[in-house]
């Protein structure tokens, strides 16, 4: 198969649909996946047509993780060069998306294992399928969650709940996932795309700017002190003023203070009015 074709993407209505595309080997993810999708990441993330990103799984995965052949076996046989290549393409692409300039959505349409949580957690939200299976199956097969995975689980999960995905390598599907928090929502297999269309669509509302240091600042301030994450977001709201030729703030005051066209309360301000 050419490196082209293990991740698929189209952009349409201002959403870039990527997929792990890797179905028959369930989207585990391969040294070669991993380049390609470092550059389909890069080909979409400052395009003026893209919005929104969502990660999804061609066939019946998400992605059942890193491919224990290609990713561990083979790399291994060549020695320590080559196990740190394939590291640091795989962190590289869950790093990149992690800041990635659009906000992003997992639509977890099947299994998630392993590595998989990576990139599930270097997405902004997550949707899934009721019918999702989720697990930590490196201890099946002799290992820790490494890769950051146990990072990913602590961080957003309870103790216990990772402890016990950690230790048991028992599976959770969808439903269990939302309630655990691992995921936003979870809804039926038949709903699940247009679900996640609803939810970019909230998204593509809002000042993308404002979108870009939010997502950030959520990021960033969980490893912060109380006053230097005050500081950090004051810092960062002037920032995001500079970087925001649009002036998206004032107009979002204007909008509602003058015009009366909006409430903020209620949903976002009508950005086709702002001119920059
Ligand atoms: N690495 C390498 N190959 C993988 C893989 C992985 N993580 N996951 C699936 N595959 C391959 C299988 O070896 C098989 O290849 P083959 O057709 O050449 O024999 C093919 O994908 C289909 O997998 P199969 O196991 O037959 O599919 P299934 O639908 O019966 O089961 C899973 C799906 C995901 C439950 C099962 O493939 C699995 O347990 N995969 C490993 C998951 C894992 O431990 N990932 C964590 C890695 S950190």
């Amino acid at each position: 198969m050419s490196e082209k074709q293990v991740v698929t993407f189209r952009v349409e209505d201002r959403i870039a649909w990527v997929n792990f595309a890797r179905p028959e080997k369930r989207n585990a993810m391969s040294p070669t996946l991993n380049r390609r999708m470092m550059e389909v990441l890069d080909e979409l993330e400052y395009r003026d047509d893209v919005g929104v990103l969502v990660l999804g799984g061609e066939g019946a995965a998400w992605s059942a993780g890193m491919d224990l052949k290609e990713y561990f076996r083979e790399t291994e046989a060549q020695g320590l060069r080559g196990v740190r290549k394939s590291q640091r393409e795989s962190y590289g692409w869950f790093r990149r998306l992690r800041w990635y300039q659009k906000p992003t959505i997992a639509m977890v349409n099947g299994w998630c294992f392993g590595g998989g949580f990576g990139p599930l957690f270097s997405c902004d939200l997550a949707i899934c399928a009721d019918e999702a299976k989720f697990g930590l199956s490196e201890i099946n097969w002799g290992i820790l969650p490494g890769g950051g995975v146990t990072k990913v689980v602590v961080d957003l999960l309870p103790m216990r709940d990772a402890m016990w995905l950690t230790l048991t390598g028992e599976l959770i599907d969808g439903q269990q996932a939302a309630a655990m928090r691992l995921v936003n929502e979870s809804v039926p297999l038949e709903r699940l795309e247009a679900r996640v269309r609803e939810v970019a669509a909230i998204l593509l509302q809002k000042n993308p700017v404002a979108l870009k240091f939010a997502k950030d600042a959520v990021r960033r301030v969980g490893a912060m002190t109380y006053d230097e994450a005050e500081d950090y977001l004051v810092r960062m709201q002037e920032a995001a003023n500079f970087h925001d030729p649009s002036e998206g703030r004032k107009e979002g005051i204007r909008q509602f203070i003058d015009e009366k066209s909006y409430k903020p309360g209620l949903g976002a301000y009508d950005q086709s009015k702002v001119s920059a």
